[in-house]
């Protein structure tokens, strides 16, 4: 078996399989932000990415993808329901996004939690070359860090968390939160997003571990654990090339003739996750449309949706619900081909993606709760032309960096409203000062750097990523 220095534990593959639609099997590159984090720093450096591709049984054996060795992990058809459908997605995703659905506690789904992150561990401790670098991701693999440092104490290892880490009064709702914080302290270095996940962590360590913390180190047993806020990007110097592209510039015309070219098109691309925003969003267009602030023909929106997690009964719950009032708004407000919300549930390409930014005057980003978002760092890079307004969540990461957006909270639909207004009204000057603003420092805070700032941290002197 081929063994790296750099091993990336994910529980996604960067890949997934697909049918084409000339009936063909093939793989294609797995939405969602994290494979769109780590997949640019990887090609061309001797690095495996350990992962599940999808499916449930024997794991399928895949060629390298741009230089990365994939290391496939087999998921039953147990361990799929536990594990990513139950505790990753249906207890600890909604728990660190803020509950803002119930998160749901079964003990059967503790027990598949374990299994699956100890198959992930002895994995990565095969693909590991001797003082190997480990770099375990996001909520999926929290006791692999531990699990890993028992069977390897020779690697380093890194844990980083794409998603929130709440605040300890929710936190401490988790049945297994002792060894679930003992799992992630067996990194070398904790990552976040935010400080403010740092500080939660570190005081949860202390309060029920009794750990001695601060926002920067934990005491455990000899070894000091670093902790730190590593927000996530983009490559934007792929995206802006993209964007500039001649293909890409006159699909986005075309997409607006298609849209029957209207003044101004508001866009929203998300993952179908409750997570997001969606319904208030939609309510807050309808709601203008009603009031008589936007006319149909001059302002139509667009909400691309990609299909996510479809098992979880939550997910299904959340999709009903967007379908009906994306028809109800239709049917109330729309004309024969002229609807008021242009609704797609479907995986697009980049090059569809960066013609569907360069299309859109508004970007509507307005998540309740997310770790980072990197749809709204894609769209700020797309926007080569200075123009376009995004109209970002204060609950989004991206929004401790993007200060220059027109920033909402998503909860309040009367201050969305408002807000979605003023970017709809805003001056060309306005809007593109803001967005000179937010490109410059995406620039400068690329996914390139984010890597090596992770890395450099974790392994002081030559980063890996170099
Ligand atoms: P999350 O991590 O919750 O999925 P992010 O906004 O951080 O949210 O990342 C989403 C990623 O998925 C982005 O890179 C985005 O381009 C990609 N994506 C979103 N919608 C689609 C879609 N319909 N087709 C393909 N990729 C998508
Ligand atoms: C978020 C998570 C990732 C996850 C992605 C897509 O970005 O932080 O870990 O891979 O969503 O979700 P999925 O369930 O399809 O892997």
């Amino acid at each position: 078996m081929r063994q790296s220095s750099l091993v990336v534990v994910a529980n996604r593959l960067p890949v997934d399989d697909t049918v084409a639609p000339d009936g063909a099997f093939e793989w294609r590159r797995s939405p969602g932000g994290l494979v769109s984090a780590l997949h640019p720093i990887l090609h061309d450096k001797p690095a495996t990415w350990v992962g599940w591709a999808g499916g449930t049984g024997d794991a399928p054996t895949l060629p390298d993808v741009d230089g990365i060795h994939l290391h496939t992990v087999p998921l039953s058809a147990d361990d799929v329901r536990e594990h990513y459908e139950g505790f990753a997605n249906a207890t600890l995703w909604p728990l660190y996004h803020d509950a803002v659905e119930q998160p749901v506690y079964h003990r059967r789904w503790w027990e598949a939690y374990q299994r699956v992150n100890r198959r992930f561990a002895e994995a990565a401790a095969r693909a590991a070359e001797p003082d190997a670098v480990v770099w375990v991701q996001d909520y999926h693999l929290q006791l692999v860090p531990g699990m890993l440092r028992a069977l390897r104490p020779d690697l380093r290892i890194g844990f980083f968390l794409h998603v929130p880490f709440p605040p300890p009064e929710l936190f401490m709702q988790l049945p297994r939160r002792a060894e679930l914080l003992l799992g992630i302290l067996g990194a070398d270095l904790v990552g976040f997003q935010r400080s403010q996940a740092a500080h939660n962590f570190a005081q949860l360590a202390n309060r029920v571990l009794k750990l001695p913390a601060t926002d920067r180190r934990i005491a455990v047993d000899d070894r000091v654990v670093r902790i730190g806020a590593f927000p996530v990007s983009i490559d934007t110097a792929e995206m802006e090339a993209l964007a500039r592209r001649p293909e890409v510039v006159q699909r986005a015309q075309r997409l607006r003739r298609d849209l029957g070219d209207p003044q101004k098109v508001i866009l929203s691309v998300d993952r179908m996750d409750y997570t997001k925003g969606i319904e208030q969003r939609l309510k807050a267009y309808s709601e203008l449309i009603a009031d008589g602030h936007v006319k149909v023909r001059d302002t139509v929106m667009v909400q691309v949706a990609v299909p996510s997690r479809e098992r979880v009964e939550q997910y299904q719950i959340l999709r009903d619900r967007v379908e009906r009032e994306v028809g109800r708004i239709n049917g109330e407000f729309g004309r024969v081909g002229e609807p008021a919300v242009h609704y797609l549930n479907q995986p697009f390409d980049r090059v569809e993606l960066a013609a569907l930014y360069r299309a859109a005057d508004i970007m509507a980003v307005t998540p309740l709760r997310d770790g980072m978002n990197l749809v709204a760092k894609e769209y700020v890079a797309a926007r080569v032309d200075d123009a376009g307004a995004l109209v970002l969540s204060e609950f989004a990461g991206a929004a401790a960096e993007f200060q220059q957006a027109y920033l909402v909270n998503p909860h309040d639909l009367d201050g969305l409203k408002l807000t979605l207004m003023h970017a709809l009204e805003a001056s060309p000057e306005d809007v593109s000062s803001r967005m000179r603003a937010m490109r410059g420092h995406l620039r400068t805070h690329d996914i390139q750097a984010w890597a090596t700032s992770y890395l450099n941290a974790l392994v002081p002197g030559p980063s890996p990523a170099a």
